[in-house]
């Protein structure tokens, strides 16, 4: 895709493999693509097939083994100064908060990552919009540890985190897999309207293609480590004859199909 606006990921023959050998597994094979900026990109695809380890590569956790991966025209070289403006949501939110404080507390110390600080004041009033942003009243999670909420909880508790810290970059690996089916809308539709408000650029990633059907620009399908299918959800999605796309779009909850994939000719899939 051309596009006017700046590159923000650029992948040029990306690939990573772990081990050696025998053992030698590739997890990323030979992709190329540019992700532009403000745009919602999904990656889509079965379990195991790279989406993850191409998410870290994004996040510069892991280097390619081969290949040029920039972020705005350079290799990602500090972590730190990345993070500041690329922000991750993980699949397991237990895992991103500490038990034994507060979840207001954390919420606001994520806040103090930033450059330019924000004030007390405006950091509790950018963590109360973050929370109000999932739909949770802060007097809900007063005083609240983690432990005492659900899963479905937490991961809007990391969303929240999101919200209050406004990343220029936001990578969401199954960010909305433990919630259910409408706060998942909701929560896409949020986030959907803040990458507008804020100007964000989103890579979602996810199993659900009908999910990436209804909040994408482009979506890329992976497969085996490769990028087998990708373009905007009609080109991905409209009369392909790619057979994992297709295998993705069988898989679709049966109660997802007709929210999901409106269009009559995807429907007709389903
Ligand atoms: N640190 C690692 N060492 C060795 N192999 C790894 C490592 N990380 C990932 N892999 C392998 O790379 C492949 C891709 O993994 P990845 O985590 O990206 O899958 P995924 O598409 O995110 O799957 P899921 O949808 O289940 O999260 C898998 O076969 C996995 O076992
Ligand atoms: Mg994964």
């Amino acid at each position: 895709m051309q596009s006017d606006k700046p590159v923000v990921f650029s992948a040029k023959g990306v690939s990573k493999t772990f081990g050696a050998g025998k053992n030698l597994k590739t997890a990323v094979d030979n992709v190329t693509f540019d992700i532009y900026d403000e745009e919602f990109i999904s990656i889509v695809g079965g379990s195991g097939c790279g989406k993850s380890v191409l998410a870290k590569i994004m996040l510069g956790l892991y280097k390619p083994t081969e290949g040029e991966f920039t972020y705005r025209g350079a290799p990602i070289k500090n972590q730190k100064s990345h993070w500041n403006e690329v922000q991750f949501v993980f699949q397991d939110p237990f895992g991103c908060f500490n038990q034994f404080f507060t979840i207001r507390s954390q919420l606001e110390d994520a806040l103090n990552i930033l450059k330019d600080k924000p004030s007390k004041e405006e950091i509790r009033q950018r963590v109360d919009e973050g929370l109000m942003a999932v739909n949770v009243k802060p007097e809900d999670i007063e005083g609240k540890y983690p432990f005492e909420l659900s899963g479905g909880q937490m991961q809007r508790m990391l969303l929240a985190r999101i919200f209050a810290l406004r990343p220029k970059v936001l990578i969401a690996d199954e960010a909305t897999s433990m919630v259910d089916a409408c706060v998942r809308a909701n929560i896409l539709d949020y986030l959907r309207k803040l990458k507008d408000q804020l100007k964000m650029t989103v890579v979602f990633v996810t199993h659900d293609i009908g999910l990436a059907n209804y909040v994408s620009d482009r979506i890329f399908i992976m497969h085996k480590g490769k990028i087998v299918n990708q373009g905007t959800p009609a080109e991905v999605l409209d009369n392909t004859s790619e057979p994992n796309t297709l295998k993705l779009l069988d898989d679709i909850p049966e109660v997802h199909k007709t929210e999901w994939i409106p269009n009559s000719h995807r429907a007709k899939k389903a």
